[in-house]
């Protein structure tokens, strides 16, 4: 029978020990963070409509058009792997799910998008993301970025960067269309092909374009937000002092677009140097969604989780550090020593020691070589002439001493450390 590959499907992997140590870490301060600022956890399907995504990220974006993972079930109805977690948290909002005037909800878990894998980008990735639902106010804009400040130096990650602009309303769009084409018009022959393809279709991605032809001709074009409403910018000068006021340090960055149409007045991405190309940590923004016959005001961000631990890695912070402690091992010499200590295993993890042991016989050294393997930092040893005698030995594995002890001393070395 021919065999099946093991490698899991290109552009996903398998998160395991000892990494997962770091995704532990960061799941478990996130959910400390969400609780103080009182926004509590939603877990929807990881299989959506089709139509969800279509309809809220819009259906010419690249997630859109390129990268969705779409499928067929048995029925014939159309539905998609979710590329991203705020479609799926509204929908959640707009059934009823929480009160769409003030929900404040998390998420932590996997997206898909079938983009050419490469150095921080996965088809498979993480992301811990927050949506904060109703309140379509420029203050419950801060507070989302307050929270994310705060989430990343819970992690203890530095040097991370928020990059923030506006995108205006719906309203505004028309005369920053308008505005950016009239202003880039005169030098439209200096563009790419592709370029000029998107002047038309969408003119607003070419100001985050990373064609430095792009770039040159984009770098005289005056920031969108002068082609936008008083009201628009005065929402934007809001968040920015309350910000302020908060000391938070923003750059306020006129080129930076985000890749999803649902997006209203502030987005935001965080970025950090130890990325390489793939630079952002996380993309937020304040958002306008219908879904379900309601429209849904909400802001909100999420965290690549992939690439928040390549920052972590590349200022030193690893895995390691946060390694579950040693366990306590056993080695038994004998039929009747490995049964009660058995027992004896249970009675320390019972008592809070975590514990190991060998359970089927072997000879001692191939017992001791799995005890150093475990990372174990004290060995019980137990043979039957031990258990005759009613006393085990205790084995530093750090200096190599060791000692005979009775069970009230031992439980409390054990215990104690
Ligand atoms: P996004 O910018 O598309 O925004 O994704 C957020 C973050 O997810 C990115 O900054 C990046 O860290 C991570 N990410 C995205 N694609 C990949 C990939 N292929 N491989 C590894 N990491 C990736 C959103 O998804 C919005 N839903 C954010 C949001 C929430 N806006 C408002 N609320």
């Amino acid at each position: 029978m021919a065999s099946v590959s093991h490698q899991p499907v290109q552009g996903m992997s398998d998160i395991a020990s000892p990494d997962i140590a770091l995704w532990q870490m960061i799941e478990q301060r996130a959910r400390g963070i969400f609780a103080r600022y009182r926004f509590s956890e939603v877990r929807t399907p990881v299989l959506e409509k089709l139509e969800l995504f279509t309809h809220s990220l819009g259906d010419t974006t690249d997630v859109v058009t390129k990268e969705m993972y779409m499928l067929e079930d048995r029925g014939g109805r159309k539905l998609a792997l979710r590329p991203e977690g705020t479609a799926g948290a509204v929908r959640y909002v707009a059934s009823g799910g929480e009160e769409s005037s003030n929900a404040r909800i998390f998420y932590m878990g996997p997206m898909f998008r079938c983009e050419r894998p490469q150095a921080g980008r996965k088809r498979q990735f993480h992301q811990i993301g927050v949506e904060a639902v109703g309140v379509p106010n420029p203050l419950a804009d801060a507070e989302v970025i307050a929270l994310q400040v705060h989430l990343l130096s819970a992690w203890g990650l530095e040097g991370a960067e928020i990059r923030l602009n506006t995108i205006g309303l719906p309203e505004d769009r028309a005369a920053v269309v308008s505005g950016l084409r009239e202003a880039i018009r005169p030098r439209l022959h200096e563009l790419p092909e592709e370029a000029r393809q998107r002047f038309e279709t969408n003119v607003l991605r070419l100001l985050d374009s990373k064609d430095p032809e792009v770039q040159k001709v984009i770098s005289g074009v005056p920031p969108v937000i002068e082609f936008m409403s008083a009201a628009s910018r005065a929402y934007l000068d809001t968040v920015i002092a309350t910000l302020r006021k908060l000391e938070i340090h923003v750059e306020v960055d006129a080129s930076l677009v985000r890749g999803l149409d649902y997006y209203v007045h502030t987005v935001w991405e965080v970025v950090h140097g130890g990325l390489g190309a793939q630079n952002a940590l996380a993309g937020g923004g304040r958002y306008r969604i219908d879904v379900g016959g309601k429209r849904i005001d909400g802001v909100g961000f999420a965290m690549g989780v992939e690439r928040v631990i390549a920052a972590l890695e590349a200022t030193g912070i690893t895995a390691a550090q946060f390694a579950p402690p040693p366990p306590v091992f056993i080695v038994s010499l004998g039929e009747a020593a490995l049964n009660e200590n058995l027992l004896l295993m249970q009675m320390l993890r019972q008592r809070g020691v975590a514990c190991e042991m060998e359970l089927s016989a072997r000879k001692v050294q191939a017992q001791m070589r799995r005890a150093d393997r475990s990372g174990a930092q004290r060995v019980i040893i137990r043979g039957d002439s031990e258990l005759e005698k009613g006393i085990f030995v205790l084995k530093n594995m750090i200096d190599g001493t060791q000692q005979e002890v009775e069970l009230p001393e031992l439980m409390c070395a054990l215990e104690k450390s």
